[in-house]
């Protein structure tokens, strides 16, 4: 089965090598990568960084804390000021656990890209964060297929520096490996795509980027927030079970939560009834907006619209795909 642990991929233009071409990571470098350990962690390998992936990790991190004030969340600010992570060299993992561990309890173990399901969520039920130790090409800035130590480390280790998402992550991890075996992981997945990855919360001074997918995304920290294309609903956590996610592009709906609380209530939910109750009813398209949901604002779609217009417009030669970047 495809690993259904949200990946999200940046939706600007890819660099010069073609997909085919990229280098692959962890699960999806094939089974010939697979680390000996069976929790895949590796030696994250710091000394082996070159200068040029530090400067990669510069430059992504100098313009996304340029964008973020006043767009990411007050507990993200906090938990990057509290964690050793800076602009000069990629963040050694051992600095980083050494400070989650006396906050929150959590550490960050490296791995090489993707593990498998089971593999993901008991690391999460232990608390540790598997990240990818590999940084993007200089060329491949705003395009990721699979994610890096900048995502995984500048967009989710922040959030685990804050006692509600810690035990949020945790409660999600046990409860990915009681949905694997239930065979509803989609659900769960998306309940975690729509806050850990791509959650908005509203603070005081008005929504604030939670989610590590836009936190970490210097174009979908914009569009997450202003662009009158997408939808910004009230979280309700079964219509977000039964709604289905864009892994190509920015998302058409985002999730609004009231407040970082609202996490650890629903680190409490007992989803089996949840499960039952949903089974058999539809799913949802990214963009619906339903009569019931608590609308912050109603996205105009054409962001999409567009995106789709163009590729149903453009002639498709054999074997190529149509699929927007
Ligand atoms: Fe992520």
């Amino acid at each position: 089965m495809p690993t259904p642990v949200p990946t999200p991929v940046s939706p600007a233009t890819p660099g010069p090598e073609s997909s085919a071409a990229k280098q692959k990571h962890g699960l999806a470098a094939g089974s010939a990568a697979e680390p000996p350990r069976p929790d895949w962690t590796i030696d994250q390998g710091w000394d082996a960084y070159t200068p040029e992936e530090h400067a990669v990790w510069k430059t992504l991190f100098e313009r996304q804390t340029k964008l973020l004030p006043g767009r990411a969340c007050d507990e993200f600010v906090a938990g990057m000021r509290d964690l050793p992570i800076g602009a000069e060299q990629i963040p050694d993992f051992r600095q980083l656990s050494d400070v989650l561990m006396k906050r929150t309890g959590w550490q960050v173990v490296a791995v090489p890209g993707l593990v498998p399901d089971e593999v993901f969520f008991e690391h999460l039920a232990h608390r540790r964060f598997p990240a990818g130790n590999f940084i993007r090409k200089p060329h491949e800035l705003d395009y990721l297929e699979e994610p890096d130590v900048f995502h995984d480390v500048f967009g989710h280790v922040p959030m685990l520096m804050n006692p509600s998402i810690a035990d949020y992550i945790q409660a999600y991890g046990e409860g990915g490996l009681r949905a694997r075996k239930l065979g509803v992981l989609d659900k769960l997945a998306r309940v975690y795509w729509y806050t850990v990855e791509f959650g908005l919360v509203q603070q005081k001074d008005g929504l604030r980027i939670y989610g590590a997918g836009i936190a970490s995304s210097y174009t979908e920290s914009v569009f997450a927030l202003d662009d009158p294309s997408a939808n910004r609903i009230g979280f309700e956590l079964e219509r977000v079970m039964r709604t289905n996610y864009r892994i190509d592009d920015f998302q058409e709906s985002y999730f609004v939560i009231p407040d970082l609380e609202e996490l650890l209530s629903l680190a409490q939910v007992d989803f089996a009834p949840l499960y039952e109750r949903i089974q058999g009813l539809p799913d949802y398209e990214p963009g619906t907006v339903l009569a019931t949901d608590r609308l912050l604002n109603r996205g105009t779609g054409r962001y999409h619209r567009a995106k789709r217009d163009v590729a149903s417009a453009t002639p498709v030669a054999p074997g190529v795909s149509a699929t927007p970047a």
